[in-house]
C-alpha cells in the first residue's frame, strides 16, 4: 500500500479540479491511499475580492509572512510515499495559505526526505513562485520530483481582464458578453490523467528520475518567452513595491490604503503597457538570443534551483 499526502488550497475550486484530473487513474485503486488536506486560514480570505482587499494582500504575500491556520487533520503517524502540493501563485509568490503551511512544524516533519510533486493552477505567471517553492522544499529537505502547471491559455491581455472579472466580480464566463472563459483549460483537464499514469509508474518503480521530462513532453510545463521576461520585471520590482506599502502600515490598515490604491492602478497599467512591447521584443529575441532563451526555458521546466 502506497500513501499519498495531498496538500492544497483553493478559493474557487480550480486547484481541486486540476488535482482530481491528475489523480483520476488512482480512483478505486486498492494499492493507493490518498489523504487530502485542504489548508484553511483561521481568517478566511474573501472571494470575490473587493479591489482594495485584493491588492492589500500583496505585501505580506510577497514577503511570505505566515498567518495562522486551522489545525490540520493530517495523520502524522503515516510515512507518506509521496507528497503533492497544489497551489496558486499570488503576485508571483506562493499563495499565503500554502507558504504559511510550509513554515509549520508539521511541514518540517512531513516533508523531510520526501519526494514532492507540485501542481500549479494560475492565470499564466508561475515561474517566480515556483523558484520560491524550490527553495522552500530544499529548506525542508524534500525533493521536488515533478511540477505540473494548469494555466489560462488566452492571450496575456485577454486574461488580464478576465482574471480581474473572475477575482473581483466572481464572473468566470463571457465577461461583458464576449470575453472567453477564465481559468485552466478544459483540454488540459481532459488530458491530465495521463500525468497521473506517469506518477503511478514512478511510484511503482520507486523512481521519479524521468517524471519531469515526461510531464514536459506531455505539454504540461509550457514556458512562454514574453511571460518569462514580464515576470523578470515583476520579480525585480515587487519587493520594492511591497516595502513601499508595508512601511505605511500592516495588512488592512487605513494608513496604507492610498499606497495600495496606487499599486492597484500601477500593476494593471504596467502589464497593459509592457505586454505589447515585450511581445514584440520576444519575437525578435529568437533571432538575437535564441540560445539564451532556450536555456532559460529549459531551466524553468526542470526542478533544480539555480545556485
Ligand atoms: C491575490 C491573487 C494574486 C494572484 N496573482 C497571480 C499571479 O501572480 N500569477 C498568476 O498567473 N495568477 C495569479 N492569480 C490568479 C490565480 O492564480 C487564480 O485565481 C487561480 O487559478 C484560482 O485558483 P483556485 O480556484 O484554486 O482558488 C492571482 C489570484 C489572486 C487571488
Amino acid at each position: 500500500m502506497k500513501n499519498i499526502l495531498v496538500i492544497y488550497y483553493t478559493q474557487t475550486g480550480q486547484a481541486k479540479q486540476g488535482l482530481d484530473a491528475v489523480l483520476k487513474p488512482f480512483n478505486n485503486e486498492q494499492e493507493y491511499k490518498i489523504h487530502y488536506e485542504l489548508i484553511k486560514p483561521v481568517t478566511a480570505l474573501p472571494y470575490p475580492w473587493k479591489y482594495s482587499e485584493f491588492f492589500d494582500v500583496f505585501p505580506e504575500n510577497v514577503h511570505a509572512i505566515p498567518f495562522e491556520l486551522e489545525p490540520s487533520g493530517i495523520n502524522m503517524t503515516i510515512n507518506y510515499d509521496l507528497v503533492i502540493i497544489a497551489y496558486q501563485p499570488w503576485f508571483l509568490s506562493i499563495c499565503r495559505p500554502i507558504s504559511s503551511f510550509l513554515m509549520t512544524k508539521e511541514a518540517k516533519i512531513l516533508l523531510n526526505t520526501k519526494p514532492v510533486i507540485t501542481i500549479i493552477n494560475c492565470r499564466n505567471m508561475w515561474l517566480n513562485a515556483q523558484e520560491k517553492m524550490k527553495q522552500r522544499l530544499l529548506d525542508l529537505n524534500a525533493k521536488l520530483v515533478g511540477n505540473i502547471t494548469f494555466v489560462d491559455r488566452s492571450a496575456n491581455l485577454t486574461s488580464l481582464i478576465t482574471v480581474l472579472a473572475f477575482e473581483l466580480k466572481g464572473i468566470k464566463e463571457k465577461y461583458m458578453g464576449f470575453f472567453p472563459k477564465y481559468g485552466i483549460s478544459d483540454t488540459d483537464i481532459q488530458t491530465a490523467p495521463v500525468i497521473g499514469e506517469l506518477i503511478k509508474t514512478s511510484l511503482q518503480k520507486n523512481n521519479f528520475d524521468d517524471l519531469q521530462s515526461q510531464i514536459v513532453g506531455k505539454g504540461f510545463v509550457t514556458v512562454k518567452p514574453n511571460l518569462l521576461i514580464m515576470e523578470g520585471r515583476g520579480k525585480a520590482l515587487f519587493p520594492l513595491y511591497a516595502n513601499y506599502i508595508s512601511k505605511k502600515g500592516t495588512a488592512g490598515s487605513a494608513d496604507r490604503k492610498m499606497r495600495v490604491k496606487i499599486f492597484g492602478m500601477v500593476l494593471p497599467t504596467g502589464i497593459l503597457l509592457l505586454s505589447p512591447i515585450i511581445t514584440i521584443a520576444t519575437r525578435l529575441a529568437p533571432i538575437i538570443a535564441a540560445g539564451k532563451m532556450r536555456k532559460l526555458i529549459a531551466y524553468y521546466q526542470q526542478n533544480e534551483l539555480k545556485k
